[in-house]
């Protein structure tokens, strides 16, 4: 199996999947606004006849220097959103970078959008713009919600899905690095990582999602228990280094979950389509609702750059 069709998971740094660090840099840019909110929290905490008479309102206020700034940036961030379902799309734009980086770049400015915008609106939301941010907030929660979904369906480098002949060559290959970097006999990694079919068909909505807990949860107790059978089996957990035991764990997570989506797949597929029905009109009424927004502050000339 060449590296592009190598399985990329969580768990797979994103330096040797080539792929951008989504959470990290939103994480990062989050604790940015935070601090700069905190900093700012005695005026937008305050009441609105409080506000006007501070010193800081003509640069925080919605329409003030900082505060447009911010609505233009937030802007800006929501229409590139858009640009992610277009370069899906769209075979000839593979030019500019593969799926998977655009789903993580997508990722890291959708998860910011909100903390901007709010920060801009000085977190007053009243009026159709505040319907226009609760359609932004759904949107977002159905974003998180979607990529726990989406990072159930086996993925290659590329970001699109692997071949049952790619899944299957792939565990065997993680299964004989846990032996290699173990110890621990191939039947006994296989045993302590086996997962029991289910009949996933018979799932409904809510089931599946239950199953996609209980499977997270299961996979935690079956690592645990192939490191406890290093330690019986003499490769005792005290002797191998902190770094095999991490890579021991990783390989494991990486090798259950394959089993667990694959068996999950039909199920989670069917899941993935109602989602992204679900998730379209509720994104294109926020992008209304913005759009509408912000022509209206630009024809009133309620900017400070017009
Ligand atoms: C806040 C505003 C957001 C908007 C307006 C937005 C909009 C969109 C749109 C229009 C799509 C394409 C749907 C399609 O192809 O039919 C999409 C896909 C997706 N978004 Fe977002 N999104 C937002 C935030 C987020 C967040 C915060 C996350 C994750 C934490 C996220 C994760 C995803 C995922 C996993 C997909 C599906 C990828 C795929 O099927 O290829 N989104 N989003």
């Amino acid at each position: 199996m060449n590296s592009a069709h190598r399985l990329v998971t969580d768990d797979t740094p994103s330096k040797s999947r080539g792929r951008f660090p989504s959470g990290r840099v939103a994480a990062v840019l989050a604790l940015v606004l935070v601090v700069a909110n905190l900093f700012g929290l005695g005026y937008y905490a305050a009441p609105v006849a409080t506000k006007v008479r501070s010193d800081l309102h003509p640069l925080l206020r919605p329409s003030g220097l900082i505060g447009q700034s911010l609505g233009l940036l937030a802007f800006a961030g929501f229409l590139f959103l858009w640009l992610y379902p277009v370069r899906k799309r769209a075979r000839g734009l593979a030019f500019s970078g593969s799926i998977a980086r655009w789903l993580d770049v997508h990722i890291t400015v959708g998860l910011l959008i909100p903390l901007i915008a709010a920060t801009h609106a000085s977190w007053r939301f009243t009026g159709l713009i505040g319907l226009g941010y609760l359609a932004m907030v759904i949107v977002w929660l159905s974003g998180v919600a979607g990529r726990y979904i989406y990072v159930r369906i086996p993925r290659t480098r590329d970001g699109l899905g692997m071949s049952l002949d790619d899944v299957r060559l792939e565990r065997i290959r993680l299964t004989h690095q846990i032996v290699a970097t173990s110890g621990i006999p191939l039947g006994q990694v296989e045993e302590a990582l086996r997962v029991e079919p289910i009949d996933a068909q018979s799932l409904g909505l809510i089931g599946t999602i239950r199953q996609f807990v209980t499977d997270d949860l299961r996979r935690k107790r079956q690592i645990r228990g192939l490191l406890s059978r290093s330690a019986a089996s003499g490769t005792s957990k005290g002797r191998l280094d902190r770094k095999a035991v991490r890579e021991i764990v990783k390989l494991a997570r990486t090798q259950i979950s394959l089993q667990q989506q694959m068996r999950m797949l039909e199920a989670t597929q069917r899941i993935f389509k109602f989602w992204h029905v679900a998730h379209l009109p509720v994104a294109i009424t926020a992008l209304l609702a913005v759009i509408l927004h912000v022509t209206v502050a630009v024809v009133t000339g309620s900017t400070w750059f017009r």
